[in-house]
């Protein structure tokens, strides 16, 4: 495998973002001092006199009125996030599919087109596939990410193109600059999930696109202690996202959890620093046994998705998958029993390593007929020592190669 200095070309926004990640842009001298964000645990704000109030009405947006609107700590992180991924505004939410689906309902009326690309997050297209039943909303699936394949589901009521790269579980990517552009000709919105990669590791709006979606509740709260989600684009797209589904449908994110996500991004260069190395050492691992079939993470990918990941990112994060040859549910079960650091999870992003599968048995047969391998098997890889993660999941491979 190439080194990482060898793969990025020099991340422009490294310096900025270290910034942003900081508390050395937050005013401390209006906190006594303080050098942690201060945490406002109020639903209500109340005014001096009731012309205040009335004034502050016509400015709900703007003004602390009430915490579904707008709370100090919440709009503390909202800029953050924003200057993060190069976004005029932000808007945050309980959770990532808060954020999600705050897009859709916000953006898409009935009878509007959406083209969804590469694999994205199972809930997501479940909820696109909900709207296309209940509101008439309608919809493609292009999982090749293929630019040609896009334009030609393009229809005169395509309103929105929704991707996610790398894509779910295949961890494929897909031209960033390429399907930005093709919507651009189009009239049409694009929204990018850029959980996997972190504001540090990819920046979609410099690449062309409008919108950008984040589970916050995954790297960049980084301690898996909370749910959040995050919007961020221009204040046209924020502002219509904000009017309507964030004080309309109102799954806002709490004060309490908007200071936890604050204090995770402090350390989020550094713990992404980590992830980093820690991934690169365990794939370095995997590559080199002939028990296993396939790795999809985008280092293990083709030269193709190699100056893909060069010319559209700045690092890689640690969750993936691979195949486990001849497969079987019997076998994956062994495998995720026998780790005794990674440890069986559906989230990932946190200090902890995880281990899954789409294999849970009753299922095996449905995930064959979606393409998915019955041994495949997806990790987080977490902040822990390398050599102990590799350690771990050796002492797995021995165990199933005893059975
Ligand atoms: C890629 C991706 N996007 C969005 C979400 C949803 O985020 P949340 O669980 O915070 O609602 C997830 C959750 O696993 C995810 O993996």
């Amino acid at each position: 495998m190439k080194t990482i200095e060898s793969i990025f070309k020099i991340n422009e926004f490294r310096d900025a973002d270290i910034m942003a990640c900081s508390g050395l842009n937050e005013e401390h001298g209006k906190n006594f001092g303080a050098v942690s964000a201060p945490l406002v645990k109020t639903s209500l704000f109340v005014q001096h006199d009731y012309q205040t109030y009335c004034d502050d009405m016509q400015h709900e947006a703007e003004r602390y009125i009430y915490s579904r609107g707008l709370n100090p700590t919440t709009e503390l992180l909202e800029k953050k996030l924003a200057a993060l991924e190069r976004g005029e505004a932000c808007k945050a939410f309980a959770s990532g599919m808060g954020a999600i689906s705050a897009i859709l309902f916000a953006l898409l009326k009935n009878g509007d087109h959406v083209i969804i690309v590469n694999n994205v997050y199972g809930p997501t297209v479940t909820l696109i596939k909900q709207m296309h039943e209940r509101f008439n909303i309608e919809y493609d699936i292009v999982i090749s990410g293929n630019p040609d394949d896009i334009k030609e589901k393009i229809k005169p009521n395509t309103r929105m193109i929704y991707t996610e790269s790398p894509g779910t579980m295949t961890m494929r990517l897909v031209d960033l600059s390429k399907i930005s552009a093709i919507a651009k000709q189009n009239n049409i919105i694009t929204v990018i999930d850029n959980t996997w990669a972190t504001p540090l590791f990819q920046k979609p709006i410099s690449l062309g696109f409008d919108i950008v979606i984040h589970s916050c509740t995954k790297y960049i709260g980084g301690h898996s202690d909370l749910t959040a989600g995050a919007v961020i684009g221009s204040n046209k797209y924020i502002n219509e996202i904000r009017d309507f589904s964030h004080q309309l449908l109102g799954a806002v994110l709490a004060p309490d959890s908007a200071w936890l996500v604050i204090r995770g991004l402090r350390t989020l260069p550094i713990r992404m620093k980590q992830h980093q190395e820690n991934v690169i050492q365990v794939l370095n691992y995997l590559k080199s046994r002939d028990d296993i079939e396939n790795i999809c993470h985008p280092l293990m990918g083709s030269e193709e998705q190699l100056s893909l990941l060069a010319t559209q990112m700045y690092g890689v994060s640690g969750l993936f998958s691979f195949e486990l040859k001849h497969g079987s549910f019997e076998k994956v079960r062994t495998f995720i029993d026998a780790c005794k650091i990674f440890k069986p999870g559906c989230s990932w992003g946190g200090y902890e390593s995880l281990i899954i599968s789409p294999n849970r048995g009753y299922n095996e047969k449905a995930i064959v007929q979606d393409g998915m391998a019955p041994g495949l098997i997806r990790v987080s890889v977490g902040q822990e020592a390398p050599e102990i993660l590799i350690n771990d999941l050796n002492n797995a491979f021995n165990t199933i190669n005893e059975i």
